[in-house]
């Protein structure tokens, strides 16, 4: 694509040269039963996406088998057994075949977790990513016990997704999952989260504990994180979210910096406006996007020209397109033709009936 619209223009990510920053961002999409993704639905799915050099980043991906996981999210993949790498390979095959790049995103979903904490669609413990205000609890602990085997899950999970054919992983640390910068508020204090200053300590530990695993088994590379740091500021309004905000802030700033130390490829973060009212850019996540040595990809509530504007001013290196891109297979190539966009439906946002429909049969512009 020969252009100067910014979302357009080329980016080298490491090794990977990629021709646009128009991102597919992680989307749950439940269509996998039995966790197994189903390589003719799936790889339709995904490779309506996939341009030459574009960046596309699965659906969270279970690292390991746990009842809830189970119990509260149906249908979603994994990647801890033979099968499920045997069944994703088909599926980055037809991804490869358009010359786009595939990342993993690895995702555990804690033991214990209450009913209510179940919903998907949120992008923080307070707000569904829609905007509506839901009473959900706090993420809850893991039993210290776990936490080293939760490491080792995360560690095979990445070699499994690298024999599977993907390019690299993201380690799912936002929505206050696991390995989360904004788990504040939890009840219990182990090794792996919980309230307070103490147990902030010891998730930043196992954060660590994790991405150092991951990287020592797939080379820093492959490996990508992303991040949220706004839970209890649904409105992005510090103020008014108090003194536990600034230190979820603090928290992902250390978490952030850290990521330096081990040459992480990319931090992916999610702008605190798509958990309240739309915002505008609020250039909340410079001081990240500035603490960071490797490539930035901002996300959340993103449309063309406020992702022009994140690129052209340097705020942004990728921007993720979460519910345009779903929506529009062909999303760089209406970015370039400031071709109108089709309506997501949110109905049709998780499997249940049908597996294509709301999956694969989203028009394209007519060529
Ligand atoms: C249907 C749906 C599924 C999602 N699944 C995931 C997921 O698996 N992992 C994740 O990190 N975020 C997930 N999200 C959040 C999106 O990646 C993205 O951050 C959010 O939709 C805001 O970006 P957007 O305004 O571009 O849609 C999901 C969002 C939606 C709408």
């Amino acid at each position: 694509m020969k252009t100067s619209i910014p979302l357009l223009t080329p980016y080298k990510m490491g090794e990977f040269e990629l021709s646009h920053r128009v991102v597919l961002a992680p989307l749950t999409r439940q269509r996998s039963p039995g966790g197994v993704p189903q390589p003719q639905h799936a790889a339709v799915y995904y490779s309506q996406r996939a341009t030459a050099g574009g960046f596309l980043i699965s659906e969270a991906t279970l690292v390991s088998d746990t009842a809830a996981a189970r119990e509260y999210f149906g249908d979603v993949p994994g990647i801890w057994a033979p099968e499920h790498v045997d069944s994703w390979r088909p599926v980055v095959d037809a991804v490869h075949a358009k010359g786009a790049v595939f990342f993993c995103q690895l995702w555990h979903v804690p033991r214990r977790r209450r009913q209510e904490e179940k919903i998907m669609q949120q992008v923080s413990p307070q707000m569904s990513f829609d905007g509506r205000r839901e009473e959900l609890s706090s993420p809850r602990r893991v039993a210290a016990v776990d936490a080293p085997g939760v490491v080792e899950c995360f560690r095979a999970a990445a070699r499994n997704a690298v024999d599977a054919g993907f390019d690299g992983v993201e380690i799912l640390g936002a929505n206050a999952y696991f390995v989360s910068s904004s788990n504040a508020g939890a009840e219990d204090d182990d090794e792996t989260g919980g309230g307070g200053i103490e147990s902030s300590r010891s998730r930043i530990r196992f954060a660590t504990e994790v991405i150092s695993a991951v990287v020592g088994e797939v080379g820093a590379h492959r490996v990508g994180i992303r991040l949220d740091q706004f839970s209890s500021s649904t409105s992005g309004d510090l103020a008014a979210a108090g003194a536990g905000a600034e230190e979820e802030e603090d928290l992902a700033l250390e978490i952030v910096e850290r990521l330096n130390g081990y040459g992480v490829l990319y931090c992916h973060m999610i702008e605190p406006r798509v958990a309240g009212r739309r915002l505008g850019l609020s250039r909340r996540l410079a001081p990240f996007r500035e603490a960071f040595g490797g490539t930035f990809i901002a996300s959340g509530g993103y449309r063309r020209e406020e992702g022009d504007r994140a690129v052209g001013e340097g705020y942004a290196d990728l921007v993720a397109f979460g519910r345009l891109f779903l929506a529009n297979p062909d999303l760089p190539r209406r970015f370039e033709l400031d071709a109108p966009l089709n309506d997501c439906d949110k109905a049709t946002f998780y499997g249940g009936g049908d597996p294509a429909v709301g999956y694969t049969d989203y028009p394209f512009l007519a060529s």
